[in-house]
């Protein structure tokens, strides 16, 4: 097959052996807007010294991964300062024109920075015209293409659109450097991430990129096993030999692991969606991780499959034929992609809302 982006290098560079090489290895104030006129949160609480965010442990397999597919941009690398702004900015509603919706509320970090809703709320009450995604390893999408169509073409790009949406949270972008200047809170946390309190929406957008690009999972039962610190079941080690090998294109053929990102979209492989073109109108699209998948249901761009049973061709036929897989390694397939659920990242509270502890 051939790969379409250069995303899964980091697991090409031997062919086939590359599955060895990574085993082995608030505001202050109350604005104004159109519709409800809501209090902005209060002040973010947040430690005396900024948590660690640009410097994790990071097993080797996962390193080596980084060491190839990282779309850091060499203009915006991951800061404790710049990730403790964007981690303020994320959680905070004034961002909406109304104050009432920040990135966390359709990005909830309970659900691994997705949501549980089919398609999600807007500031005031419209609904997103696709499921959210889940906002973890973001960072190794090599092509650093963002949304399930990929119309933005960085992270940086993509962090100011929801802001500008007229569904999600209904600003422009003066509104939003006015409004953010205006907040207590935010020249000191500017000063201490950029080394001077000028607010701008060059800076909201790198230090948004910086906390998405440090949300990383490298803890999960999947992560202990590549580390010689745990051992797969029998049945998660038959799902693990099926996700590599099953099929004439092989699940990790497109979710190539250890990020297990989509490679390759290609039209057979999408939900079949009249009403959705997707990637350059071909009915392609981008799918993220699929490690916590089983904490991000429902699935798909259109958010349409609830369960992953369901998307492994339970009631009989799968939802996307070239996804099915046999009815006797359904289990397996099942019990392997559990593996990859790390709630360690997801509970940490240096991702967590800092207006709400
Ligand atoms: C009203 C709900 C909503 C809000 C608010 C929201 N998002 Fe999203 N987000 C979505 C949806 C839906 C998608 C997928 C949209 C698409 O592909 O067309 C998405 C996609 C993304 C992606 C793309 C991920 C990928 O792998 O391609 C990123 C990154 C992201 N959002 C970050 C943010 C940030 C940062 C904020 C706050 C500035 C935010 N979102 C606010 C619903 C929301
Ligand atoms: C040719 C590439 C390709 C192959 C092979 C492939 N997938 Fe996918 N997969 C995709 C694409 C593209 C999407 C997103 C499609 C959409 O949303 O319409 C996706 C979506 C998914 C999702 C849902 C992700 C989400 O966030 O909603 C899961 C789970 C999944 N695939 C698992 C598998 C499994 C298990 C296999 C092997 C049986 C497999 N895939 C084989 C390309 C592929």
């Amino acid at each position: 097959m051939k790969y379409k982006t250069p995303g899964v290098i980091c697991c090409l560079i031997a062919g086939a052996s590359l599955f060895q090489y990574c085993s082995k290895s608030g505001s202050s104030g109350t604005v104004t807007g159109t519709g409800s006129t809501l209090t902005a949160s209060a002040t973010p609480q947040l430690p005396a010294a900024a948590f660690n965010y640009s410097n994790l442990p990071l097993p080797s397999h996962i390193l080596a991964c980084l060491a190839t597919d990282d779309n850091t941009p060499a203009t915006n690398p991951v800061t404790n300062d710049g990730a403790t702004l964007g981690r303020v900015l994320f959680y905070d509603k004034s961002l909406s024109k109304n104050n009432s919706v920040s990135c966390g509320s359709c990005h909830r970090p309970d659900l691994s920075f997705s949501d549980s809703a089919i398609k999600s709320k807007g500031f005031e009450g419209g609904v997103t015209a696709r499921h959210s995604m889940a906002l973890l390893n973001t960072r190794f999408y090599r092509s650093g293409k963002m949304f399930w169509d990929e119309r933005a073409n960085s992270l940086e790009e993509q962090v100011l659109m929801p802001i500008q949406n007229s569904v999600e949270m209904g600003m422009t972008l003066t509104e939003l450097e006015t409004k953010v200047a205006g907040i207590s809170y935010y020249p000191a946390l500017f000063q201490k991430a950029f080394g001077s309190s000028n607010i701008n929406s060059d800076r909201i957008s790198k230090a948004l990129a910086q906390f998405v690009r440090s949300i990383i999972t490298y803890q999960s039962k999947y992560d202990l096993v590549k580390q010689g610190q745990a051992s797969f079941t029998a049945d998660e080690r038959d799902g693990e030999t099926l996700f590599l090998t099953a099929g004439n294109v092989t699940c990790a053929g497109c979710h190539a692991p250890p990020m297990f990102l989509t490679s390759s979209p290609q039209a057979p492989f999408a939900l079949a969606d009249p009403t959705d073109a997707g990637i350059n109108n071909q009915h392609r699209f981008k799918s993220g991780s699929l490690r916590n998948i089983a904490n991000t249901a429902p699935y798909f761009h259109n958010g349409s499959v609830p369960s992953l049973t369901a998307m492994l061709g339970a009631a009989g036929t799968a939802p996307i034929p070239q996804h099915t897989v046999a009815p006797q390694d359904r289990q397996k397939l099942l019990a392997f992609l559990q593996t990859l659920t790390d709630v360690t990242t997801i509970a940490d509270v240096k991702y967590s809302d800092p207006f709400r502890q």
